[in-house]
């Protein structure tokens, strides 16, 4: 039996899971997340310099947390799993420092880990060991991405990815343009559900037959709603929030579903992950469902707690990496904000 630590902070969530690995497979003993978000709310995204000191003042008393919640010690802990990268460096810093800290503290051996690589090890601790291969669709704020999952320790290859903003980037924008608040995703989501998704025809982005098969673009799509609105407004009229929130949001998953099911259908792939914040949305769920159902792959998405960033599915990536045998990375790792999955 061997328990993990796992930590988080590439953005704006100090995240602090506890996993224990045992003969039976992986159990989530704690998961305890402090979001610095609402210090962001007022500049409409995220700041870096805001969310690396507010990593600083939450590190210690998540940390506390959870060993709390697990009712275990610090001393019980036998490996530490750190997502080094990609993210925000300052904000990747806290995390990284006070992971090294504790593993030379603790004297146990030290995993830095990718964030994306974390997103689709969470869906283990919800659905249990991933197949393989998998295809996993990753949507946040941060990154829009589909990758070949072969094997978690390594075996990750990316196939497609956003050529501008990312599927919850342009939630935030959108709402800003049509005055919800910031994250956009949660309340864009509510108001489409009292709207008509053909009410507006906007453009899907990248769909056209010379088009990059697996890539992905929201910038048209958020710049086409801006004017939309502009036009609405000029000419006196009121804007339909709820129409437009339903229409842009049939736009990004009628995109995310498509491309996600093309390519484990060219690829011979018979699992589907959505993982990141935007998997927390409604008709994205739905629509996957439909056609996943349809192409005849199976379709895994952890519940929404699971799906934000968070330390547990760090933790669970740690694991992974204990249970293959892979080499634990040296005190001197640092962090790198670009780091490829
Ligand atoms: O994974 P996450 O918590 O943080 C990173 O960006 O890494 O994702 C946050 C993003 C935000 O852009 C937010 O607007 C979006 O996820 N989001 C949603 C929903 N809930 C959160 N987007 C669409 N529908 C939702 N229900
Ligand atoms: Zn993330």
């Amino acid at each position: 039996m061997t328990i993990i630590l796992g930590i988080e902070s590439s953005c704006d969530e100090t995240g602090v899971g506890i996993v224990r690995l045992g003969a039976d497979g992986l159990e989530l003993l704690a998961d305890e997340v402090a979001s610095s978000v609402e210090q962001h709310v007022r500049f409409g995204g995220v700041v870096p310099e805001v969310a690396s000191r507010a990593h600083l003042e939450a590190m210690v008393p998540t940390m506390r947390r959870a060993f709390d919640t697990a009712g275990l010690a610090l001393s019980d802990v036998d490996a530490i799993a750190v997502t080094c990268g990609p993210g925000l460096a300052g904000a990747l810093l806290v995390g990284v420092s006070a992971a090294k800290a504790y593993a030379t503290a603790l004297d146990v051996p030290l995993y830095g880990v990718n964030h994306l690589a974390g997103h689709v090890a969470a869906d283990t601790l919800e659905h249990g060991p991933l197949p393989s291969p998998a295809l996993a669709l990753l949507v946040s704020g941060g990154h829009s991405q589909l990758l070949r999952v072969d094997d978690l320790a390594g075996g990750i290859t990316e196939i497609g990815s956003t050529i501008d903003d990312a599927a919850g980037e342009a939630y935030d924008k959108v709402a800003r343009v049509i005055g919800l608040p910031y994250p956009g995703g949660p309340p864009i989501d509510q108001a489409a559900r009292r709207g008509n998704p053909s009410a507006i025809a906007f453009p899907r982005g990248l769909t056209g037959p010379r088009d990059a098969k697996y890539d992905f673009s929201f910038s048209g799509l958020k710049t086409a709603v801006a004017r939309w609105v502009e036009a609405r407004e000029r000419d006196g009229e009121e804007v339909p929030v709820d129409d437009v929130s339903a229409s842009f949001q049939e736009a990004v998953a009628d995109v995310l579903t498509a491309k996600a099911v093309r390519a484990a259908t060219d690829l011979g792939i018979g699992t589907m992950v959505i993982s990141g914040g935007v998997a927390a949305n409604s008709r994205l769920k739905e629509l996957a469902a439909e056609r996943c159902a349809a192409a005849g792959i199976e379709l895994r998405v952890p519940r929404p707690r699971l799906c934000t960033d968070n330390g547990a599915m760090m933790a669970a990536l740690g694991a992974h990496l204990v249970a293959a045998g892979v080499k634990p990375s040296s005190l001197d790792l640092s962090a790198d904000p670009a780091l490829p999955v």
